[in-house]
């Protein structure tokens, strides 16, 4: 079990958290996705209502059950994380982006199961291109809102880790960009993970390193609940 000192900072402040991964249905029964577990944006949805947060989580494909305490709201494909973060986003003090959303999905939804070829060995997909949900939040927002994106990426150098999350986040337009390392083994699905947050300047803020729900407690730290607490200052570790 997590041992953090809990404060109820965030009481009176309404969180969005988007967590999973979306799913893109090739026919009834098969669909492109990802291997997003959804742990860290429900240990961050977790996290902001233990603070005292109002907290809504929109839940993509959880390998994990929903928690409690929280306003759930279920979504499958990137069309619907969509509509739902745009319903939800407007009251929002804080979303965070956790989500690993479907940069394509399948230009056309076979009605009935796709049948095996007996006429080729190959197979071919033909994809469009999603929304960018976090773009069009980041640059369309009430003022005050603060937005929080997530870039899991599977670069091996820190350096060019870095480099990436820069260009990310000046893409987006968000004030945060929380970068983790990802790949066969690491990152999704594990109950630990290691960050780096930057913001919207490029500069390094901070990280955090251990489990989901220390890391999200730490994350809040530093992306939020010093802008309501003047006598907090984010350190840089
Ligand atoms: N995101 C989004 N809508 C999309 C794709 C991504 O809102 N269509 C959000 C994710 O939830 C995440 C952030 O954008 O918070 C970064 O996602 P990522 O996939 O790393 O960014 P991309 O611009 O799609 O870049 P890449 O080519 O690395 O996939
Ligand atoms: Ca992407």
């Amino acid at each position: 079990l997590d041992a953090v000192a809990v404060t109820r900072d965030l009481t009176g402040r309404s969180v969005l958290v988007t967590a999973g991964g979306t799913r893109e249905p090739l026919d009834p029964v098969r669909f492109i996705g990802n291997r997003s577990s959804g742990k860290q944006g429900v240990a961050l949805a977790m996290a902001a209502a233990a603070r005292g947060a109002a907290v809504t989580l929109i839940a993509a494909n959880l390998e994990v059950p929903l928690p409690s305490g929280v306003r759930c709201v279920q979504v499958g494909t990137t069309l619907e994380l969509q509509t739902a973060v745009t319903a939800e986003a407007a009251s929002a003090d804080l979303v965070i982006m956790a989500a690993a959303v479907a940069d394509y999905r399948p230009a056309e939804t076979a009605q009935s199961k796709i049948k095996k070829r007996s006429d080729s060995s190959t197979l071919e997909l033909r994809l469009e291109e999603n929304p960018d949900i976090l773009r069009g939040l980041s640059h369309d927002r009430p003022r005050e809102q603060t937005i929080v994106g997530f870039a899991a990426e599977t670069e091996q150098d820190d350096a060019a880790l870095f480099e990436l999350g820069r260009g990310k986040i000046s893409r987006k337009g968000c004030d945060y960009l929380v970068i983790n390392r990802v790949g066969w083994t690491e990152g999704f699905a594990t109950d630990s993970n290691t960050v780096i947050v930057i913001n919207g300047g490029g500069d390094r803020v901070g990280e955090a390193s251990g489990s989901k729900l220390s890391v999200a407690h730490r994350i809040l730290d530093l992306v939020f609940a010093a802008r309501w607490h003047p006598f907090i200052t984010t350190g840089d570790g």
